[in-house]
């Protein structure tokens, strides 16, 4: 399998997705809700994932695809090539904000993961991987991250957690959120994903994701040595929703030791 010529494609697609998208906000957005009123979707997240479909299928209509709004077969298994893809991840921002929204694609073939893409769509700006060759942001290499301490790190976090909630102890979020330098809450998985392998976030953790929006991140944080697993330290599922946590490699092992406890 030509991985470049995979990556080639993949680059192609995505850059022209991303001009689509910007320039659906000059005609109107159709905004729905799913499974609650604020899990939203628009015709534009139905319309990209379709583009990703029809293009791979006539790349390679072999290749499997999962994405997040259906629009494909169903899949129930990693065997062979399969794309993993989120049209748009964020759409409350992509709604709400205009910007701050992400494509993100993993291409995994019989499920390990192989080219990794975070999209920013508004600043058209890529992170991307190949598996045992590296990881770029646009055209600058990403380096292995380096050891920080817990104390001065900044973390990805969305403020419900330290809520009372049915998941965890939101008491030891709480000491997490105390013991770190700061919280930051973006409201796109893959964005905070794409900071922490980039070294701008240390970590990154949710209570609930679903591969697709972590597909592509996971494949890029292997590059740079970001540490990503569910919250028993495994690898997160990639055929159902998991648990959800990247971070640098020095505080991986504490915060999950010290400060998630699972109900
Ligand atoms: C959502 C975003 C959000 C995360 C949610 C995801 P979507 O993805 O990544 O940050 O907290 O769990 O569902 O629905 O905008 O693609
Ligand atoms: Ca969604
Ligand atoms: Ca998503
Ligand atoms: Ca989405």
């Amino acid at each position: 399998m030509d991985l470049h010529r995979i990556d080639e494609f993949a680059k192609e697609m995505i850059f022209e997705a991303g001009k689509r998208i910007r320039d659906a906000f000059s005609y109107e957005l159709k905004v729905e809700t799913k499974s609650d009123a604020n899990d939203l979707v628009t015709n534009i997240d139905r319309e990209t994932e379709l583009f990703f479909i029809e293009k791979i299928n006539a790349f390679a209509p072999h290749h499997k695809i999962i994405g997040e709004e259906g629009m494909g077969e169903k899949v129930e298994s990693l065997d062979g090539p399969v794309w993993i893809i989120d049209p748009i991840d964020g759409t409350m921002n992509f709604v709400k904000q205009h910007r701050h929204f992400m494509i993100t694609i993993g291409f995994f073939v019989n499920g390990i993961g192989k080219l990794g893409y975070i999209f920013d769509v508004m600043r058209e700006d890529l992170f991307y991987a190949i598996a045992d060759e590296g990881a770029w942001y646009n055209d600058s290499p990403l380096r292995k991250l380096k050891p920080i301490d817990i104390k001065e790190a900044v973390i990805g976090i969305n403020a419900s957690w330290v809520t009372p909630n049915r998941r965890v102890n939101h008491e030891k979020i709480i000491d997490l959120v105390k013991t770190v330098r700061g919280t930051r809450s973006y409201g796109s998985a893959a964005m905070e994903i794409a900071f922490v392998v980039s070294g701008k976030l240390d970590a990154y953790l949710s209570m609930r994701l679903s591969p697709w929006d972590i597909g592509g991140g996971i494949i890029i944080a292997k590059e740079v040595g970001a540490v990503a697993t569910n919250f028993q330290g495994e690898k997160f599922d990639l055929l159902s929703t998991d648990t959800f946590i990247i971070a640098n490699p020095s505080i991986h092992p504490l915060i999950l030791e010290q400060y998630i406890e699972e109900k």
